[in-house]
């Protein structure tokens, strides 16, 4: 079902007093709370998935990882897997994010069976897709944007589909401060809700869930939510600041 969304990416950052904080302070704004613009969550480091939804229980927002093994279980030293992520009640995981695939190598078919494990485990899969640099600056930054998704997640079937939330990350917008324009997001949105739709039909692409990512703050969110195709944003830097965060939930 298309909703509106926004997901907090913290990446590889902070100490467990620091994530413990950062949970309080975004449980107590959100408590009582019942008509949030959006749904909120929080993709805080592996090791404190599980304070994290303690957290998420007492409060109105959900929790998310950042990665998962596309093994089920056994001898996969290091790896975290679906029905662990599903055992403390995890409800999404970052799937296929830029930094996976350029630092860890993650190919587009390990990425499917990743996107496979958690759907078999009811975890939705946030699929991450954009360009580099080069390939926008060579314009073939839709070639590059269609064959990830043809790769990562177009195997499904259009019930498991229905499960899927998208991502669209210019690389060259993470973490950069180089945020794309609203016109850059909404031409790519449409375009994937287009390929979506040619997969899929008009009915599950309208009813898919496409965020924006890369340098999105509490300044350009709203502008950048406000287009047709923008169904929210999946914020790394931003996310690490209560105050922030909670400004750009409040951006629709
Ligand atoms: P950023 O990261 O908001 O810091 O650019 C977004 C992301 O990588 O998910």
């Amino acid at each position: 079902m298309r909703k509106k969304i926004v997901a907090g990416n913290w990446k590889m950052n902070m100490t467990f007093s620091e994530a413990e904080e950062l949970l309080a302070l975004i449980a107590s704004e959100l408590e009582n709370k019942d008509n949030l613009p959006c749904e909120v969550i929080a993709c805080p480091p592996s090791v404190y998935l599980e304070m994290a939804t303690d957290f998420a229980e007492e409060s109105n927002f959900l929790i998310g990882a950042q990665n998962v093994s596309q093994f089920e279980k056994g001898a996969y030293t290091g790896e975290i897997s679906a029905p662990m992520l599903q055992s403390i009640d995890v409800d999404y995981c970052i799937v296929g994010h830029s930094e996976r695939r350029k630092y860890f190598g993650e190919s587009d078919e390990m990425l499917a069976g990743k996107v496979d494990k958690l759907l078999d485990f009811n975890i939705i899969p946030i699929f991450c897709c954009g360009e580099q640099l080069e390939d926008r600056k060579n314009e073939n930054y839709f070639d590059v944007v269609r064959s990830q998704l043809k790769n990562g997640i177009f195997h499904l079937n259009s019930n498991e589909f229905s499960n899927v939330v998208v991502a669209y990350e210019p690389v060259w917008a993470i973490g950069t401060g180089k945020t794309a324009s609203p016109q850059q997001a909404q031409e790519m949105h449409r375009f994937i809700r287009n390929l979506i739709a040619d997969e899929y039909g008009e009915k599950t692409s309208g009813g898919t869930t496409i965020l924006y990512g890369g340098s999105c703050n509490a300044g350009n969110a709203a502008e950048l939510f406000s287009q047709k195709d923008v169904d929210g944003g999946l914020i790394g830097g931003a996310s690490l600041k209560a105050g922030e965060f909670l400004k750009i939930v409040n951006s629709f």
